[in-house]
């Protein structure tokens, strides 16, 4: 009987515990839903679209004339990718006369497997759209005659936080009770002070109304008016509406985080007048089995920056020690090829630029690297190109600008082109440009930011400027030189590794790797076709 007793009194004591447990972890606040695709909250795009100001009906008499000149640079809804015809079949045509070819991107799929394929692509696409559109990206408009006075850009507030609405007024319109009302999706509104004459309903929701018959107390009001996002979701927008008698207006607010930046410690001397290179940069490269041109270029580069660091990826298939002081190397396993040794190295990089260079480049004393940082320390720019020269006597910079025409469903067109679009001004030996040449220094945290694509295992190097276009400020110098270990050899003066690494590293236009890249174009970026000269 005690016994029975005892247990009844403990299991009492148990529930009570798993009970006073369950209360203690059961939320004590609801918590809202958000929305993560990032669509712009429903039916903001309506809205807009309702707003759309009428066409104004006796507009449509008056004559216009259609300046073609400027016409014809309006994005046109179809891009086209054409080549030239045409034009003289000799050796070296396309070095002496480069001329415009065109190449569908869709080849690199069976025809079998194209449906799908775009089927797929397309999905990818509307998903990427979502996530990179937020309200803030749609058009609104300020009508003409509204009494209306608020901010029409760069209001932003940090998630979960409150900010002042500046601007806001209501011009002299006569009426007995003037009515604002306020209305978002993703947060609330209240006033940070009191007016008297004014009635305030709705403070702390989503919907506030003002209601004055007084309109100097009114507009007082209304610099006190505050918005507190509420829903955490950043890098989005809120639509405020914005509502009196007859008339409306609409505004965002950016909801977002700070950018945190990511800055390197270049060391104590850097009023000096003189760059330390080694504080200041890292060079990388990726190695393939030719370990005596490797060897050649860290010769040369020892000979001019003694401490700076080397770092070496390595994707040999029987890789040989490659140490000395500030020399670090990577071995990666066999073949897995060109971009993804570059990112492995890249990733390793603790310096603010990083200096890529081929492992068959000799540096001598015209690389001077302390140049290529004065351009980036003092321009905006991201990455800088030099150039290379040939053992022929030939220096090229490989300058290339990038454009891309939208298109419909088919995909847009992407056009390359040799050249650049400024020169830029106190450095008369560099422009401004898209894409350059295997010899570069850039910001270190942009280039991990656009990152190489580790599936370009063979051809690839303007790959990673297409990625790059729109988020890398590309410019080209032509006063910094490195030497090109002679390319040009006869077969029969080959040495094993060279034949073995030009298997590699040039395949044929039907090959695998061409149609890995043209399926990258097709796919990833989401091109139609490419041409280039
Ligand atoms: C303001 O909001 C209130 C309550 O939602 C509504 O009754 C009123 O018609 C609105 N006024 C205007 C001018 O939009
Ligand atoms: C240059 O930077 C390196 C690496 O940070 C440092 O060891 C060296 O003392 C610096 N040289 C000068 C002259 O400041």
């Amino acid at each position: 009987m005690r016994s029975l007793r005892k247990t009844l009194l403990l299991a009492l004591l148990a529930s009570v515990a798993v009970v006073l447990a369950l209360l203690h972890s059961w939320p004590t606040r609801a918590y809202p839903t958000v929305d993560v695709r990032q669509r712009p909250g429903p039916g903001v795009e309506k809205l807009l679209e309702e707003r759309l100001p009428e066409p104004d009906p006796s507009a449509g008499s008056i004559p216009y004339r259609v300046k073609e000149s400027v016409a014809g640079l309006l994005a046109r809804n179809g891009c086209v990718c054409e080549g030239e015809s045409g034009g003289v079949n000799l050796p070296f045509a396309q070095l002496l006369f480069p001329r415009v070819s065109a190449h569908p991107l869709h080849t690199a799929f069976h025809a079998s497997e194209l449906h799908e394929m775009k089927k797929r692509r397309a999905k990818e696409y509307l998903g990427f759209q979502m996530r990179s559109q937020t309200p803030a990206d749609l058009l609104i408009v300020a009508e003409a005659n509204n009494p209306l006075q608020y901010p029409t850009q760069g209001l932003e507030v940090r998630p979960l936080k409150t900010i002042l609405i500046p601007g806001l007024a209501l011009r002299d319109v006569p009426r007995d009770i003037y009515t604002l009302n306020f209305t978002a999706s993703l947060g609330t509104f209240d006033v940070a002070a009191e007016v008297d004459g004014v009635r305030v309903d709705g403070d702390g929701e989503t919907h506030m109304t003002l209601t004055s018959r007084l309109l100097p107390h009114l507009n007082r009001q209304l610099q006190f008016i505050t918005y507190t996002n509420t829903l955490y979701h950043p890098s989005t927008a809120d639509t405020v509406q914005l509502e009196t008698e007859g008339h409306q207006a609409l505004f965002t607010i950016k909801i977002r985080h700070g950018i945190t930046p990511k800055l390197y410690n270049t060391g104590s001397n850097t009023d000096k007048l003189e760059y330390n290179i080694s504080a200041l940069v890292t060079i990388a490269t990726k190695t393939f089995l030719r370990y005596d041109k490797l060897q050649d270029l860290i010769d040369s580069v020892r000979k001019y920056y003694p401490t700076v660091t080397i770092v070496i990826a390595d994707d040999s298939e029987h890789p040989k020690t490659v140490s000395g002081p500030y020399i670090e190397h990577y071995i990666m396993p066999f073949g897995k090829g060109w971009f993804a040794g570059r990112n492995l190295a890249v990733s390793q990089v603790t310096t603010k630029y990083v200096l890529w260079v081929d492992d068959d480049f000799i540096f001598t004393a015209n690389t001077k690297l302390e140049k290529l940082v004065d351009v980036l320390e003092k321009t905006t720019l991201d990455l800088v190109g030099g150039a290379v020269r040939e053992a022929t006597g030939y220096t090229a910079t490989y300058r290339q600008t990038i454009s891309i025409e939208p298109g419909e469903e088919e995909g847009d067109c992407l056009h390359m082109r040799r050249g650049f679009h400024h020169t830029i001004q106190g450095f008369p030996h560099c422009v401004v440009t898209d894409g350059v040449i295997n010899f570069f220094l850039a910001r270190t945290d942009k280039v991990q930011q656009v990152g190489f694509d580790p599936r370009l295992a063979r051809v690839a190097h303007l790959e990673f400027f297409i990625d790059g276009l729109g988020l890398l400020h590309v410019g080209s110098c032509d006063d910094v030189i490195v030497n090109h270990a002679t390319k040009i050899k006869l077969p029969w003066g080959q040495s094993e590794s060279d034949k073995t690494y030009a298997k590699f590293r040039y395949p044929s236009a039907s090959s695998d790797a061409t149609h890995t890249k043209n399926g990258l174009l097709y796919f990833k970026n989401r091109f139609q076709c490419f041409t280039h000269n």
